[in-house]
This record gives C-alpha cells, sequence and structure tokens, in this order.
C-alpha cells in the first residue's frame, strides 16, 4: 500500500509519516527531500532564486516521474495536493490521508522559532499575523485536502496523536 500524507504545513505530515514507517516497516518519503535530492538546492533557495511557480512545476513533475514503491509512505509539502490536479493524482497513485489540524494546533507548531526556516511561505509573517495568515491559507487549501480518502482530526497539540494514529493503522489496515 502507498500512502500520502496531505494537509497544512505544521500539521506533522513528515513525524507521523516516519512513525507510520518505523510501525509498519514500509519506507518513508518526503516529497520536500525528493525536491531537494533532484535540484541540489534548499527548499528557501528555490523559492529565492527561480520563485514559487518553479517549485510548484517540480512537486507536479515529481508525483508524476518519480518511481514511487509499491509500498511505502510519503509525506507530501503542505501546497502540492493544491495545484495542477495534484490531489487527484495522488488519489490514483495511492491511499490518501489528511491531517486535518485546526488553526490553533497549526499555530501552536508554526510559531517555533525555527518553523519558517524551510516555509518561504511564512517568512516575514510576525507572530501577530501568523494567525490570520494560517486560517486565510487553509481556508483555500482545505477543499483540496478534503478529497483525499481519509482523514486524522488533530485540534489538541499537547495531547499525543498516539491513539487516533493506532486508530489509522487499523482504517489502513496496515
Ligand atoms: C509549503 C510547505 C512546505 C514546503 C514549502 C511550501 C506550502 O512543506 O513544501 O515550504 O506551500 O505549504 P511542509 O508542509 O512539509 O511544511
Amino acid at each position: 500500500m502507498l500512502i500520502f500524507l496531505v494537509g497544512f504545513m505544521g500539521s506533522g505530515k513528515t513525524e507521523t509519516a516516519q512513525w507510520l514507517s518505523k510501525k509498519t516497516g514500509l519506507p518513508f518519503l518526503d516529497t520536500d527531500g525528493l525536491i531537494v535530492r533532484r535540484s541540489g538546492l534548499s527548499i528557501r533557495d528555490i523559492f529565492e532564486q527561480q520563485g514559487e511557480a518553479a517549485f510548484r512545476r517540480m512537486e507536479s513533475e515529481l508525483i508524476r516521474q518519480y518511481p514511487f514503491p509499491q509500498h511505502g509512505i510519503v509525506s507530501t509539502g503542505g501546497g502540492l495536493p493544491c495545484h495542477d490536479e495534484n490531489m487527484a493524482y495522488l488519489n490514483k497513485l495511492g491511499t490518501t490521508v489528511y491531517l486535518d489540524a485546526s488553526p490553533e494546533y497549526l499555530f501552536f507548531y508554526l510559531h517555533q522559532p525555527n518553523a519558517a526556516a524551510k516555509r518561504p511561505l511564512l517568512s516575514g509573517v510576525d507572530s501577530s499575523g501568523l494567525k490570520a495568515h494560517i486560517q486565510k491559507l487553509l481556508d483555500e487549501r482545505r477543499p483540496f485536502y478534503e478529497q483525499a480518502a481519509h482523514r486524522l482530526t488533530l485540534s489538541n497539540p499537547k495531547e499525543k496523536p498516539d491513539a487516533r494514529l493506532s486508530e489509522l493503522v487499523k482504517t489502513l489496515g496496515l
């Protein structure tokens, strides 16, 4: 089974994918990491030197060209499902799961000091503007995320998601 985790920045896609990978023994992949490896540039450098549109093209090309294994857990960049019919494409490639984190949950993680490091979309957004920024972008993106086959709801950042993850493992039959 090839699983794609989708959702907003800060919803914990990478950590969750690594956890699922450890639990199931399936390989872990990360679209941002694959783009960095293919291009030889950091996400920040791609945005700065080539612009966001070029990064979006790389994301769309990656999911169409990369030889994904038959079984694996893939963490996807937060904007990947939201352009070029990518969500429909992911739904054809494998089983998608939306990590549906509330704006409060996202704020908790995205206002941490290192959160903007690989996230150029957060650059220049100060703490006071962050909540509104998250809400606006999430409203635009939610219709895409909601096309995922499964959903894991995350509302309390202090609650360990272990129980919900175990539930997901059961739902997915892993
Ligand atoms: C982005 C999310 C990032 C990364 C890039 C753009 C986005 O990935 O792909 O900074 O548009 O939401 P994460 O969702 O892993 O933070």
